[in-house]
């Protein structure tokens, strides 16, 4: 089965140290840029409503602006409390200047 790619955003939408909400397919995902590397996940922190890409990017990791819970961007592990559920991430490429998102 191939991996259907979706796409989410202009690359250059994607600011280093920030994220963004934006449609992917029939899926809204956030999309965080840190270090060159941008990563997909759900838009909504797993302890509430929140929506992740008003948070605090550092490294590969976002803090939620509700309550300061982290998440790995990388695979959506939670860092610290009182975030224990983990954040649902998608594949992620670069190409012809848009951002492509594997939902799967
Ligand atoms: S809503 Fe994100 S840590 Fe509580």
């Amino acid at each position: 089965m191939s991996i259907e790619w979706s796409n989410a955003a202009a690359a250059e939408d994607v600011w280093d140290g920030a994220g963004i909400e934006t449609q992917a397919g029939e899926r809204t995902v956030a999309l965080f840029r840190s270090g060159g590397q941008v990563f997909a996940t759900d838009p909504l922190c797993t302890h509430g409503n929140a929506r992740l890409c008003d948070g605090f990017v550092e490294g590969t990791s976002v803090e939620c602006p509700l309550h300061q819970g982290r998440f790995d961007l990388a695979d959506g592990r939670p860092l610290c409390e009182p975030v224990t559920e983990a954040l649902r991430t998608y594949p992620v490429r670069i190409e012809g200047g848009r951002v492509w998102v594997a939902l799967g």
